[in-house]
């Protein structure tokens, strides 16, 4: 396709100055693919020699001040980001982050020069009732109406159907275009060229042995990776399935 793939993983909660070590020595470089690993912030400035980019996993929608806490953009970026995961579905569920305070975060990122993984999807009874697309289209359009359609070309989109994360129970490379191709079809509203090049990446139990066909299908450019991304063996044979 037009667009090169894209893989990020996302450590989560998990890592540690071994794992960084195991990471920043054993994860090549891959010239057909952007590839970026996702640490908890006090990790960040530890990658700063990798042979692949930085991004964070959540940031402050606030440029400075009194936030116990919280880490700025400003602050991830002298780390070394490039890219900041924002909308995860556990910040949206745990941290009840709305969907208004994903986009406010999503224009602060790109003011601030950093690309925005944009995390949507649904949970199960939305899916058990026939509202994903309905669903979707509240997260995106709250971004749309808060930046504008400019957004579409800075960003990447990560659709996560929640019922398929962590659980080792992955989305059908045919339930997952469906969503990817709705999605390009709303961005295209705001911004055609950029709708055609912007990466939407699969998360959800993507593993070493399913990456190659999810990764397949047309709309899906790559994929966010959990719990698959703490292997370096595992991430690295999904990087190559992008390629
Ligand atoms: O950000 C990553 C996703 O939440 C997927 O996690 O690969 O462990 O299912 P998972």
């Amino acid at each position: 396709s037009q667009r090169k793939p894209f893989v990020a993983g996302n450590w989560k909660m998990n890592g540690s100055d071994e794992l960084v070590e195991a990471f920043s020595s054993k994860l090549a470089s891959n010239q057909a693919v952007d590839i970026v690993i996702c640490p908890p912030a006090v990790y960040l400035s530890k990658f700063s020699q990798a042979a692949f980019a930085i991004g964070a996993q959540n940031v402050s929608e606030f440029a400075s001040g009194a936030h116990t806490g919280e880490v700025s953009l400003s602050m991830i970026a002298e780390a070394g980001c490039k890219y900041v995961i924002l909308g995860h579905s556990e910040r949206r569920e745990a941290y009840y982050e709305s969907n208004e305070v994903v986009a406010r975060k999503v224009k602060a990122a790109i003011a601030a020069g950093l690309t925005p993984i944009l995390c949507i999807g649904e949970p199960l009874e939305v899916r058990e009732s026939g509202q994903v697309f309905d669903f979707v289209k509240a997260q995106l359009d709250a971004v749309a109406h808060e930046c504008g359609a400019h957004y579409v070309k800075n960003s990447v989109i990560a659709y996560e159907p929640i019922w398929a994360i962590g659980t080792g129970k992955t989305a059908s490379p045919e339930q997952a275009q469906e969503v990817h191709a709705f999605i390009r079809k709303e961005l295209a509203a705001l911004d055609v060229s950029a709708a055609a090049s912007v990466r939407i990446l699969y998360g959800g139990s993507v593993n070493a042995a399913n990456a190659k066909e999810l990764f397949a299908k047309i709309d899906i450019d790559g994929g966010l990776i959990g719990g698959a991304s703490l292997k370096v063996e595992d991430f690295t044979t999904i990087c190559q399935a992008a390629s």
